[in-house]
């Protein structure tokens, strides 16, 4: 390949060093319905709120620009996290704390993007939530689709979902609170140095 990489004058370091944060890569996966956009959402709000710098990727809007060329098939969904992993890496090399709600399906592609980070900068959050409670919320009303044949390949139906075996943190939301969530994320955090006590 006929391309060279040039290193920044600034580095990454030097970038995050003004907003008083460590950067990292919050990836939440979980089936449809398990409250990844919800906790991230949430944890989003609360991050900001402190004066944390931060930037949320979510699926559905991510499907509607960069990744709409992209569908459910296996390597569809391969390539949307391959995409999302890359654009992520570009906010963490800004200096933010980026959240990330997608399915993820596959362990592999989560490794992958694992890869992109420095240790101890991606932080896997699996959401928990049990299929049934995912789908008696049908938000979307997709696994009622999805049982009926309408939409195919659908993650928990007839597609698959890979739990997480070693995910920095657990949540299941039909379990915990919002607020449970938060307060365990917030806890990791602070534990790991991303953000700080005196916020
Ligand atoms: S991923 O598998 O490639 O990570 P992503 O998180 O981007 O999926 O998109 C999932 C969202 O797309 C779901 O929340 C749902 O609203 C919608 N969707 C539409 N068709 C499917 C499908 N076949 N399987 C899963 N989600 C689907």
């Amino acid at each position: 390949m006929d391309i060279v990489w040039h290193d920044h004058k600034i580095t990454r370091a030097e970038r995050a060093e003004p907003k008083h944060q460590r950067p990292c890569l919050l990836w939440f996966t979980g089936l449809s319905g398990s409250g990844k956009s919800t906790i991230a959402n949430a944890l989003d709000v609360a991050l900001y709120q402190r004066g944390y710098h931060t930037f949320l990727l979510d699926g559905d809007n991510v499907r509607h620009g960069l990744n709409k060329d992209l569908g459910f098939s296996d390597s569809d969904r391969v390539e949307n996290i391959r995409r999302i992993g890359e654009v992520s890496k570009l906010f963490t090399d800004a200096g933010l704390i980026v959240l990330s709600a997608f399915i993820s399906p596959f362990t592999s592609d989560r490794r992958m993007v694992r890869n992109l980070f420095p240790s101890g900068e991606f932080i896997e959050v699996f959401m928990d939530t049990p299929l049934e409670t995912c789908e008696d919320r049908d938000p979307k009303g997709l696994y009622e689709k999805a049982r009926e044949g309408k939409i195919k390949h659908f993650t928990g139906i007839d597609s698959p979902y890979e739990p997480p075996e070693h995910a920095e943190v657990v949540l299941d939301t039909s379990r915990q609170s919002v607020e449970d969530c938060i307060d365990q994320l917030i806890g990791y955090l602070l534990e790991h140095g991303v953000v700080f006590e005196s916020r």
